[in-house]
Order: structure tokens, then sequence, then C-alpha cells
């Protein structure tokens, strides 16, 4: 049976082929879309994700969330992603949003799911999932399991110590973490083993010449080398996230205790995951430490290509 998804996100090239790898994917049944600011401002992130979902022709109510952290100013990430967030590709207009905050969806679609029903993702900051568990803290019972694209066991992308999402909004990433509901975490760690390169677009472009392709094609192809990855190519971070639930068995992983450093200072936004056990604190966390990269880009660039 599909598992009944949620996807929150800040669009923002990488949350792009994520969201085209899910709703390209019979594993998930994405019920709904929230959209938070990050990558870019809200409203762009807004924007691309009805259009995103709208090139898909999927008809999946689309939510616009908070449009700073919990407990810090705005700071986005457009270096990377370009003004508008897909590297300068403009995409047709999507359908209009669905009306009211995304905490209210995400509050209304869990008080009605069965128990332990709904697979939550985080792609963006984690300040509406974490508005939504300090709101209704026991609507954590009705999660099979939250998937985060978040932080890092080594250095960060951001600040030396921190990744985007995290450092972004580190009180709404403890909150996550601290829910209860089982977590799952794809860190810089895991989506540095997933390189975008040229070849990979290539063959993409050959795959499938529809919207969906030709427009993930145009991404790829927009965002720079990473240099933390060597200049070899540009991590799929979001996808990770996504292909844990599409095809588990590219990956390996441990149970980990996760923690977020909240403090002002340089280590702010910092994840703290505890590899070896060393503090002895109950594990919350899985950490996914490694991915089969040829498999990752194959099913990817299957599925993204099987689109509209
Ligand atoms: O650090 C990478 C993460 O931050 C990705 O989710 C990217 O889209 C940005 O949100
Ligand atoms: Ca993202």
């Amino acid at each position: 049976m599909p598992r009944p998804t949620i996807i929150d996100c800040d669009p923002g090239t990488d949350d792009a082929l994520a969201l085209w790898l899910a709703l390209a994917s019979p594993e998930l049944d994405v019920r709904l879309v929230t959209v938070v600011g990050g990558n870019v401002g809200l409203d762009r992130t807004l924007a691309n994700a009805r259009a995103i979902v709208g090139l898909t022709g999927r008809d999946v109510p689309v939510v616009a969330g908070a449009d700073r952290a919990l407990m810090a100013p705005f700071a986005d990430a457009a270096y990377v992603h370009g003004d508008n967030g897909l590297g300068g590709l403009i995409l047709p207009d999507g359908p209009a949003a669905a009306p009211g905050l995304a905490v209210d969806a995400l509050r209304a679609a869990l008080r009605a799911a069965a128990p332990g029903s709904v697979t939550l993702v985080g792609l963006g900051p984690a300040t509406n999932l974490g508005l939504l568990l300090a709101i209704e803290p026991d609507l954590a019972g009705k999660l099979a399991e939250i998937v985060l694209m978040t932080g890092a066991l080594a250095e960060g992308n951001v600040t030396a110590s921190a990744e985007f999402n995290a450092w972004n909004d580190p009180e709404g990433l403890a909150i996550v973490l601290a829910c209860g509901a089982p977590v799952t975490l794809a860190t810089l760690d895991l989506t540095n083993q997933a390189l975008c390169t040229p070849p990979h677009v290539a063959a993409l472009r050959a795959a499938g010449q529809g919207a969906c392709a030709t427009a993930a094609a145009a991404i790829w192809d927009s965002v720079p080398p990473s240099r933390r990855a060597g200049g070899m190519g540009h991590e799929q971070h979001d996808a990770c996230a996504i292909m844990w639930l599409v095809a588990p068995d590219l990956f390996t992983g441990r149970p980990v205790h996760a923690s977020v450093d909240l403090g002002p200072g340089p280590g702010r936004g910092r994840t703290v995951i505890d590899r070896w056990g060393r503090s002895g604190r109950p594990h919350n966390a899985i950490f996914l430490e490694t991915l089969d990269p040829e498999g990752f880009f194959d099913v990817l660039i299957r599925r993204v290509a099987s689109l509209p």
C-alpha cells in the first residue's frame, strides 16, 4: 500500500527534484505539500512549490507556512539557488495555494489520520513541523516516521558548524527531535554521496522529454558544483530523504541520539550525532550513513523521466 505522505519544503532547486521524485513514485501517496521560507523567501518558495506540483498535473494541495524561523530573523540561501529559488528557471504558474496556514493543514490532516499512519518529510527549516508538534504534541502519535534532510555529523554548509536547514531554525528541529515519533536523518554526510554530475544531466535528458524532466535537467544545469564535494558535482540533498522512502535498500544507517546546539555562538544549529553512543542518551533517530549512488540516480532519473 502507498504510504500516506506529507512533504514540507522550501523550493529550492533540490526540493524540486525531491518533489518530482515523490510525485512520480507509486510507493508514496502524497496527500499535502506545505511550504516554509528557507532557500528563498516564502513568497518564492510558495510559488515554486505550486509550479513544481502543477507541472506534474497532480491535484495535491500546497499550503503556505512560516516565513521565518521560530527564534531567529529570516536568512536565505539565494546564493546557491538563485534569486527565484530555481536557478533562474521560470516555470508555468501552478494552481493557487490551498487556503489557510501550513500548521493548521498539518493538524487537520493528522487529526483525521489513523495512529502511526502518516509519513512526514521535512526538506526545509523545521519551523512548520516544530510549530505543529509544539501546539499539538499528541499528533506525534499519528506519525509512522519523520524523515528530515537536516544536519551534519561533520562540517556544515552554511557555517563551519551547521547545515542550512538546522541552522535556519534549530529550535524547530529540537522540537521535532524530542517529539517521540520515529525520526530518520538524511544529513550532509549522506547527501554528499549523491552528487549530480554532467553525465547524470545527459542521462535525464535522454530518458525523458516531458515538462518535468526538461525542467529538472535545466535546474541541474543551473547549480554550480559544490566546493565541499571537491567540485565533483552538486548534492541532491532533498531527494535523498525521499529516496529513503522509495528505495530503502539503497541505504545503510544506525540508531543514534541526535541533538542540536541552540546557543548563540559559532556552534548554533550544529547537530550533535552521537554515532557511538558515548552520551548514553536514548536513541531518538536513525542516522543514514551510506547510499548506493548508482542506484540512487538510476531510480531518480527513471522516476522523473516518467512524469508528464
Ligand atoms: O543544506 C541543504 C538543505 O537546505 C536542502 O534542503 C536545501 O534545499 C536547503 O533547504
Ligand atoms: Ca530544501
